[in-house]
Parts: C-alpha cells; sequence; structure tokens
C-alpha cells in the first residue's frame, strides 16, 4: 500500500515535471518549405503561373489587386487567406471600410489559379487557397517586370475572418506610424520601405490623396499638383477619380516609385513621407539608384510578411472553395 502510494507519487511528479519541461504546444506558426507540394501537387507552380498569365493577359488591375490582396491578408489574422472568406452575416473582413477598395480582380485571380489546381486531380482540395494567394502574387511581382522568389509553402487556411480584426496602415500615416505598425509584425524600417514600393504598380482613389491637394501640399512637386488637381477634380463628387501610384510606369515593376519620391511625386502622404523623413530617405535613395538593392530588399521583406501568422492543420484547415469555411 505505502509502496503504490510512493509510485503514484512518482509518477505524478514526473508527470507535474514533464509539464514544465514541455508545456503544452500553442496554435504553432506553420514550418514553411518551398518544396512541401513537391510530392502532394508536383505541378502546382505551373498551374498558379498559367491562370496568372491569363488574368493579366484579360486586365492590367489583375496584377496590383493581387499584389494588395496578399499584403492586407498577412496584415489581419495572418496569411491564412482569411482576407477571402465571405460570411453570411457580413461580418467579415473584407468589408470593412479598409478593406472596401480591394478591387475584384485580386480575388478573381487567385480564384482562377484554384480552379486550374483543383483541376489536377493529383492536386484537388490538397493546396491551401493562402498558399496560391503567395504564389500568385509572387508572380504577378515578376511578370510585371520584378524579381522572382522561391515562394515558401505550407500555409493552411484560417477558419476566422471577422471585419472588426482589420487594422492597416492609414495613407495619412507618418514614419513613426509607419514603422510602428510594421514593427509590430516584426519588420524593419527596411522592410517596410521595400514593401513600400509595392505601389510601383496600381492605382489610388483620389479619396485617399485629396487632401494633399485643396489646399496643394508643399512636398507636392508643383508639375505633378496640377496634374492631380486636374485627376481629382472634386473626389468627393467623382468616387471612381482615380490616379496611378507610380505616374512613371504605372504598370512596370521596378524602381521609379523611389525615383518618383525624389522628385515630389510620391502619391500617398505615406509614400512620399519615405523620402522627405531623413531618417529613411537613405534608403530611398538607394531603391533609386540601384533597382537590384530594391529587389532583393523587397523578396527579404516579401518572405519575412509570407510567415505572418501562418496556420497548421491544429487551426487551420485547406478550403476547398476559397470564399467559404469548409
Ligand atoms: C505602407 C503602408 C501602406 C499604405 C498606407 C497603403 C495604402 C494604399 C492605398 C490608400 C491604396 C489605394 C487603394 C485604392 O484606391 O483602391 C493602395 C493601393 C495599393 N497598395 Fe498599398 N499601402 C501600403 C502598403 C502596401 C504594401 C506593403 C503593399 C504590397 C507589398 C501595397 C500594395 C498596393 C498595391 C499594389 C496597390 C494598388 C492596388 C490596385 O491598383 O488595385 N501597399 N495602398
Ligand atoms: C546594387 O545592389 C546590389 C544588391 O544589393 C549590389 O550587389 C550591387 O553592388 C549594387 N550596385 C551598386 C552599383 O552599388
Amino acid at each position: 500500500m505505502i509502496r503504490m502510494e510512493k509510485r503514484l507519487r512518482l509518477f505524478l511528479l514526473s508527470f507535474i515535471l514533464s509539464l514544465l519541461v514541455s508545456p503544452p504546444p500553442k496554435a504553432a506558426a506553420a514550418q514553411l518549405d518551398p518544396n512541401y507540394y513537391a510530392n502532394i501537387c508536383p505541378n502546382l507552380e505551373n498551374l498558379v503561373r498559367g491562370a496568372v498569365v491569363k488574368m493579366m493577359s484579360q486586365t492590367p488591375v489583375a496584377a496590383p489587386a493581387t499584389l494588395r490582396l496578399f499584403f492586407h491578408d498577412c496584415f489581419v489574422m495572418g496569411c491564412d487567406a482569411s482576407i477571402m472568406i465571405i460570411s453570411s452575416d457580413g461580418s467579415d473582413e473584407w468589408r470593412n471600410p479598409a478593406d472596401f477598395s480591394l478591387k475584384a480582380e485580386g480575388f478573381e485571380t487567385v480564384l482562377a489559379a484554384k480552379a486550374a489546381v483543383d483541376g489536377d486531380l493529383q492536386c484537388t482540395n490538397k493546396v491551401s487557397c493562402a498558399d496560391i494567394l503567395a504564389l500568385a502574387t509572387r508572380d504577378v511581382v515578376s511578370l510585371s517586370g520584378g524579381p522572382t522568389w522561391p515562394v515558401e509553402l505550407g500555409r493552411y487556411d484560417g477558419k476566422v475572418s471577422l471585419g472588426s480584426d482589420v487594422v492597416l496602415p492609414s495613407p495619412d500615416f507618418n514614419l513613426d506610424q509607419l514603422n510602428g505598425m510594421f514593427g509590430s509584425f516584426g519588420l524593419t524600417q527596411t522592410d517596410m520601405i521595400a514593401l513600400s514600393g509595392g505601389h510601383t504598380i496600381g492605382a489610388s482613389s483620389c479619396m485617399f490623396f485629396y487632401n494633399r491637394l485643396y489646399p496643394g501640399d508643399p512636398t507636392v512637386s508643383p508639375g505633378f499638383l496640377l496634374q492631380l488637381q486636374q485627376s481629382c477634380p472634386n473626389p468627393l463628387l467623382d468616387p471612381n477619380a482615380f490616379a496611378f501610384l507610380d505616374a512613371a510606369t504605372p504598370l512596370q515593376f521596378d524602381n521609379a516609385y523611389f525615383r518618383n519620391l525624389q522628385q515630389g511625386m510620391g502619391l500617398l502622404n505615406s509614400d512620399q513621407v519615405l523620402f522627405n523623413d531623413p531618417r529613411s530617405q537613405g534608403t530611398v535613395n538607394l531603391f533609386a539608384s540601384n533597382q537590384s538593392a530594391f529587389f532583393s530588399a523587397f523578396v527579404d521583406a516579401m518572405t519575412r510578411l509570407g510567415r505572418l501568422g501562418t496556420k497548421t492543420a491544429v487551426d487551420g484547415e485547406i478550403r476547398r472553395d476559397c470564399r467559404f469555411v469548409n
């Protein structure tokens, strides 16, 4: 009897000790690997790229819309394609005002790529929407003239999408606010500047910068100001009015965005501030003078962005339809 008790106590003690030594696993981030699907869906990269090429040939909006979609996905609940979920009660991320301007072409690009992937019998329902979005994003960048890189894969799709979780940078942010928000995700100022270079493609609705036009913000170059005032005569009356984020080469993924900033031709306040603030000007000048330096910093930062909040089978799933939780 006493021996039994002793054994029990020993057992309990070792059990408690084992708990102390190895705490129960929290929902760990996924272990990502560029070769994750090598045996599961060997033709994955070609299937995604084919769909992306087709979408880009149909509309110039596909590339910028997809790149922005990836950013907005990763910053809210991690890179888990939660941005694509449609909830019947309307409480989903994409209906939050900060996401409402995301263009349909980005969602359509991912859905087309998902259909292409699922059309391969070896791949059907085995590749996450989050990974397809990450691959499609790399492809729109490289097919627009930007860098290419191996995309880390193995994310699961999230099951939660709440508009109330959406916190994204504002175009009126100053450098400290930009660094604060990107820093909260473990991204450096250099990452933040390189990622802002995503504004080398695409457009912005006038409502996001008209406060810089009337009266004219002195950091906007006079010629550019005139041009923008013509594009956005009365933004409140014309919600469809827009301007390109990189007026020099709006469809080309290049470093013209940074050369624009040097000339007072950044469209958003959050763009121009990167040159105007002496703490970030050096990096802008480096990226403006050396496109390879920009490309390599962009690839590094995109890879880090792609690791945010990734899900596993514990807290995620492989969504059959990217728009709905299984
Ligand atoms: C640094 C903070 C950022 C702010 C304040 C910001 C803000 C904005 C705003 C206001 C627009 C215009 C949206 C519209 O009119 O529909 C826009 C567009 C865009 N953003 Fe950002 N953004 C930021 C960072 C990023 C990052 C990190 C990326 C990707 C790496 C990105 C990619 C894009 C793209 C590609 C567009 C054009 C979308 C299109 O033409 O459909 N942005 N952004
Ligand atoms: C430009 O940047 C690349 C990549 O960081 C670097 O290898 C190269 O030496 C730089 N070129 C010049 C002219 O500074």
